[in-house]
Parts: C-alpha cells; structure tokens; sequence
C-alpha cells in the first residue's frame, strides 16, 4: 500500500476540470486520504518544487501555480504513485497518450493540469508539505469495493 500527492493546478481549476479529474483518480480504484482547496504561496512552491527552484523555468513555475487556488489530494492504493503518473500521462500535454489526463486535457507543459509524486521519497517529502497527520484519515486497507 502505497500514498502518493497529488495537486490539481490552477489551470484545471481555472476550466472547471477538478470534479472530471478527481472523478478519474477514484474510478480507477485510488483511495481519497486527504483532501482540501488551498492556495499555493511563494513559500511553499519554493519547497514542494525545491529541485527546480535554480532552474531558468523556477520562476514562471511559481507564479503559475500560485495564481489560483489547487485541489491538494493524498491518494492511497497499490503502486499509488506509479499508477497515478501513469494516468497523468507525459509532462508536456502535447505529448501525453490520448486516454491520460494530460493526454486528453492539455497541450501545454506548464499549464498541465495536475502534479503527481515522482516516487516514494517524493511522496514522503510532498504529502507532510500540503497535510497534517491529523488531516489524513487512517489506512483504507480492507475498504469495501476499494481494490478488487
Ligand atoms: S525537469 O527539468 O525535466 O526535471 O522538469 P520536469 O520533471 O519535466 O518538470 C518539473 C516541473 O516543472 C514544470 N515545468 C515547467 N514549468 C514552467 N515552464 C517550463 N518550461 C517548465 N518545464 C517544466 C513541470 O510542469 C513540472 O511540474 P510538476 O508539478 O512536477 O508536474
């Protein structure tokens, strides 16, 4: 059992995508552990994005996913983190499958509509950025109709 972070970005919020995209996650089997409507300030985006932080993109980066609020999920499955990025599809919109979110929704490599921890250490960095632990239910383990 695995938990990964996930954000959907203002550009989905902007176009009223959220509900379509949320809706995917928990269709595939994925688990809601956490969940809140929140704003993205300069300082936080400094640390979820502390790798990039030096890159010529940073500061773009920054005023994009600060400009509007985001859906910061927790989600809980087997191999979370590997079958959401799975369904995020590429980075770049214009090259993401048909079929992923990305893929389906966007075309753009910034405004690309949802971040997903990129393995377990990130997801163990990421999660205690956006939730408390008193924020984030107990182990869905058992759920009925959550892992068939
Ligand atoms: S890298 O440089 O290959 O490690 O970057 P990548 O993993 O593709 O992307 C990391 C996150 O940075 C965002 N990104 C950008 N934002 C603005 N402008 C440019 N040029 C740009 N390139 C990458 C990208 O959307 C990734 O965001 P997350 O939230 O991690 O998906």
């Amino acid at each position: 059992m695995q938990r990964t972070l996930v954000l959907i970005k203002p550009d989905a919020m902007k176009r009223r995508l959220a509900g379509r995209i949320l809706t995917r996650l928990e269709d595939k089997g994925l688990a809601l552990v956490g969940l809140k409507i929140m704003q993205v300030t300069p300082d936080l985006a400094k640390q979820h994005y502390a790798e990039h932080v030096a890159k010529p993109f940073y500061p773009e980066l920054e005023e994009f996913i600060t400009s509007g609020p985001v859906v910061a999920i927790c989600l809980e499955g087997p191999e979370a983190i590997t079958v959401t990025r799975g369904m995020m599809g590429k980075t770049n919109g214009r090259e993401s499958a048909p079929g992923t979110i990305r893929g389906d929704f966007g075309m753009s490599r910034q405004l690309n509509l949802i971040h997903g921890s990129d393995s377990p250490e990130a997801s163990d960095r990421e999660i205690p950025l956006y939730f408390s632990d008193e924020e984030l239910v107990g182990s869905t383990d058992g759920m009925v109709g959550t892992f068939f």
